[in-house]
């Protein structure tokens, strides 16, 4: 193991990010009153060519204008092989309120496309005197973010949060497939005549996790396609928890309550981590570093992990 300590991500929730085209003001204030802890205002992909003008006018009144609470506020700027990220950097970071808290870089494919942004965003920051620095958040959605994931999270300290794109994944990757996200019908394995279904987002997520949490960023899973499907929204998102991702994204509001439950630990979960914390510490009086809770050993390794269980708990009560 190394000597450096693993670094802390953000202490704030996020188990649901909701999303909104910015080209349709009409939702915004739904937003502000729903449930979920970060906010997105898309300027990107839910926005035609068309439209980009106008929305981005659009998300940067919302800023300034609507009481978006204590939620983390973010705007899901246009990718840099577009000609529309860097009027989107521009005029966010020119006419937007403090009250804007970060933007996320979709497509992502390197570590040099961080430092071009973060170059311009310090250079406005600078010139208009913002007191508050923007942070950001990436999707990873892309086979070059993928092979690049690792230098990508540690490429500046503006970074946050990095979630995984399933459906921008999958057509960069060659996966056939048409879903965003969840189970598909060909990943399987066949034994005995029975098909058991496998997970091809699995290595992706594992690959984010790993390098978030070597440099101190938040996981998130991106978005489940079918809103209607609350059962496959609900197995996707607990294999994300189950693997070390902080939440999800939601791209109905039917989702927001979902996320929520699924990534607040239970209160069982929170009870059993408790009562393994305490008889570490029964153990730790008698001088041992091992005992058995409830038939099985639990170890100095399971007060780490049962403190993860606490604290995400904590942090949410504390919203
Ligand atoms: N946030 C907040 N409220 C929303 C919402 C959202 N993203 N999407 C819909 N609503 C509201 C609707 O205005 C409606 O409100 P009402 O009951 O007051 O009339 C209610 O939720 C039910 O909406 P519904 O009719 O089921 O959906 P819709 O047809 O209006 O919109 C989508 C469906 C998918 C087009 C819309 O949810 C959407 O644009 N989602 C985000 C897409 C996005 O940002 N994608 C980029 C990231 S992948
Ligand atoms: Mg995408």
């Amino acid at each position: 193991m190394s000597f450096r300590l693993q670094p802390t991500p953000a202490a704030r929730p996020n188990r649901c990010q909701l999303f909104g085209p910015g080209s349709r003001p009409a939702i915004f204030e739904k937003m502000a009153s729903s449930a979920a802890d970060v906010i997105n205002l898309d300027l990107e992909d839910s926005v035609a060519p068309t439209d980009k003008d106008q929305a981005r006018a659009n998300v940067i009144e919302a800023i300034n204008t609507v009481d978006w609470g204590k939620k983390t506020l973010s705007v899901r700027i246009n990718g840099l092989d577009t000609p529309f990220w860097y009027r989107d950097v521009v005029d966010l970071l020119e006419q937007s309120s403090d009250r804007l808290d970060q933007i996320m870089i979709p497509k992502v494919g390197c570590a040099a496309d961080l430092y071009a942004v973060d170059a311009l965003v310090t250079a406005i920051e600078r010139a208009k005197g913002r007191s508050k620095p923007i942070r950001f958040e990436v999707i990873i959605e892309s086979a070059a973010g993928i092979a690049h994931v690792e230098e990508i999270a540690a490429a500046t300290p503006r970074l946050v949060a990095m979630s995984l794109g399933a459906a921008d994944f999958a057509a960069s990757m060659g996966m056939q497939t048409t879903g965003i996200g969840g189970t598909q019908a060909n990943y399987y394995m066949l034994h005995e005549g029975a098909k058991y279904w496998a997970d091809p987002w699995h290595w992706a997520q594992t690959a984010i996790v790993a390098a978030c949490r070597t440099h101190g960023v938040l996981p998130v899973d991106g978005p489940f396609g079918d809103f209607s499907d609350e059962e496959g929204f609900r197995a996707q998102a607990r294999r994300s928890a189950t693997l070390g991702m902080v939440g999800k994204w939601a791209i109905h509001p039917k989702q927001v309550t979902l996320s929520n439950e699924v990534f607040t630990p239970s209160e069982a979960a929170v009870a059993e981590a408790r009562e393994i914390l305490q008889a570490m510490e029964d153990a730790k009086a008698r001088g041992e570093g091992a005992t058995v809770y409830k038939g099985r050993l639990v170890d100095i390794a399971s007060i780490k992990q049962a403190e993860v269980i606490v604290k995400q708990s904590e942090m949410i009560a504390a919203i």
